[in-house]
């Protein structure tokens, strides 16, 4: 039997609350299929690593994590105590250095679970998020800090490599699914970096024939993701605009609790990273009301990269049915707790 070693990184805050929860339904899972095992190590990085060592993780924590078939991650950050670019920093280099390059993003309504827009018309949708450039690199610097003459600069860098690879997944994604791919850029004001991805859609959507293609701009694509997010099924943007879009279409489904994530490296040269899109939640952390979908359905997404088909969709399954019967935790409008959430979905996948 196959054994998938999982490193488990649960973070801070809610972060290590729906790590907790999800484990147990992933060996729920590989037990009730039987034909896999699943072996985890976790660390303890984060707050509690720094209140040991002055730092939030070791030096060498990208030589230990090589080493899995995944990551799974719960949350990072704790703002009161560290300032979040501190406690972020192993995440975003994480994402980098792994070349996790595609963050995929689905997010969907779900019976039983009302969102804000009040209106009928299913929500299903994935953001890809570019994972390893743009915006989110560390090339900048400050000059006369601390004066009133300060200057802060900061510079995104799009390379045609990495836009080309990430829509080239998207596109393919798009195939899989209702074959419609929509991407964001504000190649109206910024006339370098997205002007080269609309450049590169428009080379690349011909190899693409039964893929429709749209473009919109960040601003309006936040309008017609609230008027009409019915009609999107594939979203593709640079690291900045998927990041932000990824919060909106987890806002219009219900809660930003429901949100899995995939950081994929698709060429399969590293470790994926897999974690709900939520952050560490400092206002309901300690209390043991998180949400534990997010978590739970990027337990799913990895174990579909991992090659178990199968007991992703029995873990899709149960939570979705654990929500239609109308088991929620606060965010979305009930009064049950993790725990109780976590033994709903273990009800549910023991009766089959
Ligand atoms: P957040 O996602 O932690 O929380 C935003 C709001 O959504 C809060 O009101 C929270 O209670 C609610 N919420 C989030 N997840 C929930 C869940 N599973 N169940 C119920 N309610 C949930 O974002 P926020 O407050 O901006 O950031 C808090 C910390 O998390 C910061 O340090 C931030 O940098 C970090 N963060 C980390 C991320 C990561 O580890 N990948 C992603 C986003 C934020
Ligand atoms: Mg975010």
């Amino acid at each position: 039997m196959k054994t998938h070693r999982i490193a488990l990184y649960p973070g801070d805050g809610i972060g290590t609350e729906v790590v907790a929860a999800t484990v147990p339904v992933l060996d729920a899972v590989a037990s009730i299929t039987g034909r896999f095992d699943l072996s985890y190590e976790s660390f303890d990085w984060g707050m509690a690593h720094y209140d040991r060592h002055g730092r939030v993780a070791p030096e060498d924590f990208l030589d230990v994590l090589r080493g899995f078939d995944a990551i799974f991650l719960g949350a990072v950050g704790w703002p009161a105590r560290l300032p979040d670019h501190i406690t972020l920093t192993p995440l975003i280099r994480l994402r980098q250095a792994f070349d996790l390059y595609a963050c995929v993003r689905p997010a969907r309504t779900f019976p039983g679970v009302v969102g804000p827009l009040r209106r009928s018309d299913p929500i299903d949708v994935v953001v890809v998020r570019e994972n390893s450039e743009g915006e989110y690199i560390d090339n900048g610097g400050l000059f006369a800090t601390g004066t009133a003459q300060e200057v802060a600069v900061q510079t995104a860098l799009h390379t045609r490599r990495g836009v080309e690879r990430i829509l080239r997944f998207s596109f393919a994604l798009a195939r899989t699914r209702r074959h419609t791919l929509t991407m964001i850029t504000k190649s109206n004001a910024q006339r370098y970096s997205y002007v080269l991805w609309d450049r590169v859609l428009a080379e690349l959507a011909p190899e693409f024939p039964d893929v429709r293609t749209d473009k919109l701009h960040i601003d309006a694509a936040t309008l017609e993701l609230v008027r009409r997010p019915h009609t999107f099924d594939v979203i593709v943007g640079s690291n900045l605009f998927g990041d932000i879009l990824s919060d909106l279409t987890g806002g219009i489904t219900g809660s930003l609790g429901l949100n899995p994530s995939a950081n994929l490296n698709p060429e399969r040269t590293t470790p994926s990273l897999f974690e709900p899109v939520h952050g560490s939640a400092p206002d309901i952390a300690g209390k043991g009301v998180a949400n534990p979908t997010g978590a739970m359905l990027s337990g799913a997404m990895m174990l579909e990269w991992l090659g178990e088909a199968d007991a992703a969709t029995l873990v899709r399954d149960a939570v979705e049915q654990t929500l239609a019967a109308g088991v929620a935790t606060p965010d979305i409008g009930g009064l049950t707790t993790t725990a109780q959430f976590t033994d709903a979905v273990l009800g549910r996948l023991r009766q089959g």
